[in-house]
């Protein structure tokens, strides 16, 4: 009999997964206000390695305290924080999962500032659109300190004996705010010319490379079209696919070992995560966005009025397209067909035949998945067990996106569940074991 291409093990350069579904990355407030990490996550990651994922690429990791886009992520930003992700890669070790971290800054988009610093750095100074959060157009010496913080992280990331690290190069932080054509509008050397939109993501590349060497496991999760003008209409539309495949063939000769093919170019976006944009659930929670940002006013009368709510619903789903599951593949096999090294693809996968045939037509040679994991976490297990798709799929809702800010991630779908507790136990149960039990 052939064997399922959902398990068969992919092996990268410096790392082998035993089968093609990873989990993607899913942030939530899990750890303590100063960045030093909690129980709640090592329990939370250890649910989908005993789910069958044969790899977890992390939450987003703040490198420095200022890159962090709200307080209370695990962040690496120094030497204190390694024996927490020691401790959170050995616990999915056990279940034979692998675990990467994603190395991540956020520039000038935050959702929650945080007490720390008033502004943002970026590759402009053009504020953050969403809120309306300050920032600053990093200087050459802030760039300089920032390519070191991410090779610190990637060091405390192979010191914490993890098995590779990733780039979050896209959906709109730092790396997104320099590669974008309509974010970046530099006139020195990390401006203009895409080569040199691309100069601080390939600096940082190579300090890595000199850091840990090229034994260990790196890869880049790249936006490959920004759509930028998806909901402003007088917005500029940013990078095209064309520009990102160039991108991504100047990572695969810079030494990267695989690409994570997302797209957008602030985030969440029409295109990712791909589904209803929940304005009636949002509502209950962006207050905790609201105490800061030029533009808190005006996002709450558009939030909290029926026609606007009903206008931005529409565009929302309008600027996605038709398609949800598989949204990204054909851009994933326009980048696969220039490069030497795998290609991840996420968005919208839960449905095993149709990540069968994403591998089999080379479109991707992993698939990532976020959400129908949140709701299925031991979704490869149903697969193994011969189920093309969960009984209780997710709906795309996004209902867990929008509690994020505020609440414990988790499936917010009460259809999902029996009844309104068994959806809270569920969600609650990252609580347990507690720290100090
Ligand atoms: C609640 C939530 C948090 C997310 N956090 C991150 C993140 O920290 N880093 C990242 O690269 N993507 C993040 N994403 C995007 C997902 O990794 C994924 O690329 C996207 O949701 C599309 O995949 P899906 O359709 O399987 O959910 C997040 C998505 C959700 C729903
Ligand atoms: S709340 Fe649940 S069903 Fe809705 S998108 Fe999130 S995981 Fe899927």
């Amino acid at each position: 009999m052939p064997v399922d291409p959902i398990f068969e093990p992919i092996a990268f350069r410096n790392l082998s997964v035993k089968n093609r579904i990873f989990r993607s990355n899913v942030s939530g407030r899990f750890d303590n206000y100063d960045g030093s990490g909690n129980q709640a996550r090592i329990n939370w990651e250890t649910k989908f390695a005993r789910g069958g994922v044969g790899a977890i690429v992390s939450s987003f990791v703040p490198v420095t305290i200022r890159g962090r886009i709200v307080p209370n992520y695990a962040t690496v930003d120094c030497d204190a924080r390694i024996p927490f992700w020691r401790a959170l890669g050995n616990a999915v070790h056990e279940h034979d999962c692998r675990f990467i971290m994603q190395l991540s800054h956020g520039g000038r988009q935050r959702d929650i500032p945080g007490i720390e610093y008033e502004q943002g750095w970026s590759a402009t100074e053009r504020d953050e659109p969403l809120h309306g959060f300050p920032c600053v157009a990093m200087t050459r010496a802030q760039i300089d300190e920032t390519v070191a913080a991410f090779a610190a992280g990637a060091r405390r990331a192979r010191a914490a004996d993890l098995d590779g690290v990733e780039l979050h190069a896209a959906n709109g932080y730092l790396f997104t705010q320099f590669l974008s054509s309509a974010i970046n509008d530099r006139d020195d050397d990390y401006g203009g010319p895409l080569r040199q939109r691309a100069r601080f993501l390939l600096e940082v590349v190579a300090a890595i490379r000199a850091e840990v060497g090229t034994d260990f496991h790196l890869q880049v999760k790249i936006s490959a079209e920004d759509h930028n003008d998806a909901i402003d209409r007088n917005e500029k539309p940013g990078n095209t696919l064309e520009e990102t495949v160039e991108v991504c063939k100047w990572l695969d000769a810079a030494g990267v070992d695989a690409i994570h093919v997302s797209s957008g170019s602030y985030f969440p976006h029409p295109r990712n995560p791909a589904g209803e944009f929940p304005v009636d659930e949002l509502v209950k929670t962006y207050d905790q966005l609201l105490s800061s940002g030029s533009h808190a006013l005006r996002n709450y009368l558009l939030f909290r009025l029926e026609p606007t709510q009903r206008l931005f619903e529409e565009r929302w789903e309008k600027a996605r397209g038709d398609r949800i599951e598989g949204i990204n593949l054909p851009a994933a096999k326009a980048i696969k067909a220039v490069v030497g090294v795998p290609i991840l693809c996420t968005g919208g996968f839960q449905t095993a035949e149709v990540i069968r045939e994403a591998i089999r037509q080379q479109f991707c040679d992993a698939v990532t998945i976020a959400r129908p994991l949140i709701a299925n976490n031991d979704l490869v297990q149903q697969f193994a067990a011969g189920m093309g798709r969960p009984a209780r799929p997710c709906t795309y809702c996004n209902k867990c996106l929008v509690n994020a800010v505020e609440n414990p991630l988790g499936c917010y779908d009460q259809t999902r569940f029996d009844s309104r507790e068994a959806m809270i136990a569920q969600i609650m149960s990252v609580f347990t074991p507690a720290p100090f039990e």
